[in-house]
């Protein structure tokens, strides 16, 4: 290859990356196709607000650093929005946080969201999403905060996620899991707050999430009796929780565990909430 031909191959190498030729204008096109794909009614905001007659970064909901001059934030929670959300967003290169929750938003969350490498915090909470908990969440390894609760996410919960190593809480209560929650989720060193009830996830709890020493809240149970599934959780409660010393809230209410309540609970300082309501415990149904 001679020298002219290198250089092309690094120009056309350049000009695929967005990240090195986009700027705030890439990110005014990718919220305006945010705004078409989604549906006006009299409430929409966004329909009045986000104009391109002025700056981007003064729309309701957005964020901007100056340096560079990109957006950062995208807060359009409880604005009663209705629609999808387009591959577009995925251009928002220097996003660290994303918060739609509170709408009706439906369908898929794009898989070019995985272009959203600085991504911190996604709060999709209350929405109507369906299917399976996106599989490119694993691919965003800056990821602390990830709510996806009240959603109609079905499917199992990935093990590809104990790639997000700085992951510090998931909530994904009120879906539709089903199947066993990963081993791999005692990989998640920084996990302080985990809520996983209202679903239908089978199996055991893994030992290794009390291996989490950083661990506050771990929530598993049904509490109310007006949904449809359950979960049934068919393990003993580990004994191995002398690790979690920080442990402050245990939820594991009505699931299908046998076996006892291991003593190494006294053990735990912090903990202030013990949920552990019509379990199958020594043999008999305990109730509170
Ligand atoms: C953004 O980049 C495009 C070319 O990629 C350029 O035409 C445009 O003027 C730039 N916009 C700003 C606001 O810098
Ligand atoms: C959009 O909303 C922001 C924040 O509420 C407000 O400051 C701005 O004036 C609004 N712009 C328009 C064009 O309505
Ligand atoms: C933004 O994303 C869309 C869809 O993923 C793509 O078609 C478009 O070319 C991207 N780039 C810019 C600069 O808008
Ligand atoms: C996520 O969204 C829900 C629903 O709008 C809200 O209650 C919650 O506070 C949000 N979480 C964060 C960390 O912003
Ligand atoms: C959410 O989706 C379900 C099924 O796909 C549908 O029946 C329901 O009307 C949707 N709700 C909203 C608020 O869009
Ligand atoms: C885990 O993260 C690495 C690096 O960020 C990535 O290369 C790999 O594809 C990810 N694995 C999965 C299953 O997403
Ligand atoms: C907990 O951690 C210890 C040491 O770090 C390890 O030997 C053990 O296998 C772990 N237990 C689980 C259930 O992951
Ligand atoms: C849990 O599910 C079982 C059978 O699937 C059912 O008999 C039980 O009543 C449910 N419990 C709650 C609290 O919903
Ligand atoms: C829960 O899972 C069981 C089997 O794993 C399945 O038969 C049942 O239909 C599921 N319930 C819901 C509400 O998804
Ligand atoms: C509680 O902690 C003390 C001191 O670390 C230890 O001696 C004891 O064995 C522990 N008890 C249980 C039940 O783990």
């Amino acid at each position: 290859m001679d020298r002219s031909c290198i250089f092309l191959a690094i120009f056309i190498l350049l000009l695929h990356d967005n990240t090195l030729l986009a700027n705030i204008s890439t990110d005014q096109a990718a919220l305006l196709a945010l705004k078409s794909h989604i549906s006006s009614h009299s409430n929409n905001i966004l329909a009045r607000n986000w104009s391109s007659s002025v700056p981007v970064c003064s729309w309701i909901g957005i964020t901007c650093s100056s340096h560079p001059h990109r957006v950062t934030a995208l807060d359009i929670f409880s604005m009663q929005l209705h629609g999808t959300i387009p591959p577009h967003l995925g251009n928002l290169s220097f996003l660290v946080s994303l918060d739609i929750s509170d709408n009706t938003f439906h369908g898929d969350l794009p898989l070019e969201l995985a272009h959203l490498q600085r991504l911190k915090s996604i709060n999709v909470t209350s929405n109507n999403f369906t299917r399976a908990i996106p599989s490119f969440l694993s691919l965003l390894p800056n990821l602390r905060f990830v709510y996806l609760s009240s959603n109609q996410f079905s499917g199992k919960i990935p093990s590809s996620i104990s790639n997000l190593t700085k992951l510090q809480v998931l909530r994904i209560k009120i879906n539709f899991l089903q199947g066993e929650i990963p081993r791999e989720i005692g990989d998640l060193r920084y996990l302080t707050i985990i809520y996983l009830q209202f679903n239908n996830l089978s199996g055991s709890i893994p030992p290794s999430i009390f291996n989490i020493t950083t661990i506050q809240i771990i929530s598993f149970s049904i509490n109310t009796y007006h949904y449809l599934s359950n979960n049934s959780l068919d393990g003993v409660i580990p004994p191995n929780l002398e690790k979690c010393r920080k442990l402050q809230i245990l939820a594991l209410a009505y699931n299908d565990f046998i076996g006892t309540v291991p003593r190494e609970l006294a053990n735990l300082t912090a903990l202030t909430e013990l949920r552990i309501a019509a379990l199958h415990l020594e043999g008999s149904t305990i109730y509170p």
